[in-house]
């Protein structure tokens, strides 16, 4: 049976940066306040052009890039996003499209912010059942639209930004070596965005009373969150043989400081076996654990060889857990040009509009 290894990760952030003192112009708020209770210092903001595709399709340019593959050898494109572009069609299409992955299947995946740990293992999944060879997994988010910007209880919390990684079979061990995943549906109200889906459609009064936005039960989601991503943890590191004496990292989903000092303290671990970047990213939802992997390895902190532990959680509920031994890309035969790649995914995307166009005129006249 094939192994599943993580041989390409990159990330993009927009540029716009907002400070908690920026905050504060907004709403009654204060940097203490949010620094004390979050540890969060500064989000990135999309600007009005990006979107999780624009922002996925870097990062997973620069993942792709890692790994050396072309994006026509990529089999599958999984997205998970909780600010996904449309309902449908899926963010991964439109990634697939200006990524011209040719031969890809593409989709979304939602479970909020355990997104991108569900994702990975669906994928790995396909990689270890022999069906398919590679695979590219993004979180992307521009949360930041569905937030009301005039709650403090929430509009302090979130950023945007993506992450990626590549997937590839190996017949070598490791990579992913497990996962858990978790949801209790009971607490879908805890956390969620009760408009624009089939039960409460876009209307004038939903605009009004800004159901389009992120409500969120905070104490009972940090409750939630403090319970399941040690247990999770555990869990995940049995499945897999170990022990917390095993691994190097922890990557937790980069939520708020408190909760992952709680996970700490229930693992009995130090803080500084735990990645943490939310201070200068705030909660980017399904990006924060690929973006807190790719700091960490272009810090030099993860080193193939390396065992970690991903833990996230979010709206569902839904949580969970996966434990991988960290590979490094597989040493490059020949330099692949991405660029070139996405100029051909360009003229490849034209040529089949145009394709489209004409076939649909000629079938007309057919008929
Ligand atoms: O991906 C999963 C996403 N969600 C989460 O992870 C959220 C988990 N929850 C949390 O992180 C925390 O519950 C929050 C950071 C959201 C809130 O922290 P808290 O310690 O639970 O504060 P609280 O909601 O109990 O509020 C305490 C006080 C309240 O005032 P009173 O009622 O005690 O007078 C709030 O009105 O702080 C007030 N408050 C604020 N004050 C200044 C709430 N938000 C703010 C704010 N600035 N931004």
């Amino acid at each position: 049976m094939p192994y599943a290894h993580i041989t390409g990760w990159g990330m993009q952030v927009p540029e716009p940066v907002l400070t908690n003192d920026d905050l504060a112009k907004m709403v009654e708020t204060n940097d203490e306040w949010i620094r004390s209770r979050t540890g969060i210092r500064e989000r990135h903001i999309a600007r009005e052009d990006e979107f999780p595709s624009t922002l996925g399709l870097e990062a997973a340019t620069k993942a792709l890039q890692m790994a050396n593959l072309a994006p026509t050898d990529l089999d599958l494109i999984i997205c998970t996003s909780s600010s996904p572009e449309y309902i449908f069609p899926a963010t991964a299409s439109l990634i697939q499209d200006q990524l011209g992955a040719s031969k890809a299947g593409a989709f979304d995946l939602s479970a909020a912010c355990s997104g991108f740990v569900y994702a990975l293992n669906m994928a790995a999944q396909s990689i270890r059942s022999g069906s398919i060879k590679s695979a590219l997994v993004v979180g992307a988010e521009t949360l930041s639209r569905f937030v009301n910007w005039k709650d403090r209880n929430t509009c302090i919390l979130f950023g945007d930004g993506a992450g990626a990684f590549v997937l590839q079979a190996s017949d070598k061990p490791g990579g992913i070596l497990s996962a858990v995943l978790h949801s209790d549906g009971s607490g879908a109200d805890l956390l969620s965005l009760p408009a624009g889906g089939s039960r409460n459609p876009a209307t004038e009064t939903t605009l009004h009373e800004g159901k389009h936005f992120v409500h969120m039960d905070g104490k009972e989601v940090f409750r939630f969150a403090t319970r399941v991503m040690g247990h999770a943890t555990i869990e995940s590191l049995e499945l897999a043989g170990l022990t917390t004496k095993d691994i190097q990292w922890i990557v937790p989903h980069q939520a708020n400081y408190r909760i992952i000092e709680t996970a700490a303290k229930y693992l009995k671990l130090p803080m500084d076996k735990f990645i943490v970047n939310v201070e200068r990213y705030g909660n980017t939802s399904t990006a924060s654990i690929p973006i807190a992997m790719v700091e960490a390895v272009e810090q030099g902190k993860i080193k193939s060889g390396d065992r970690i532990v991903m833990v996230a959680f979010g709206a569902g509920l839904a949580w969970g857990a996966m434990t991988v031994e960290w590979s490094g890309p597989i040493p490059a035969k020949k330099p692949v040009s991405q660029k070139r790649y996405r100029l051909l995914a360009r003229l490849r995307s034209f040529l089949l509009r145009a394709i489209r166009f004409i076939e649909g005129v000629l079938s007309r006249r057919e008929l």
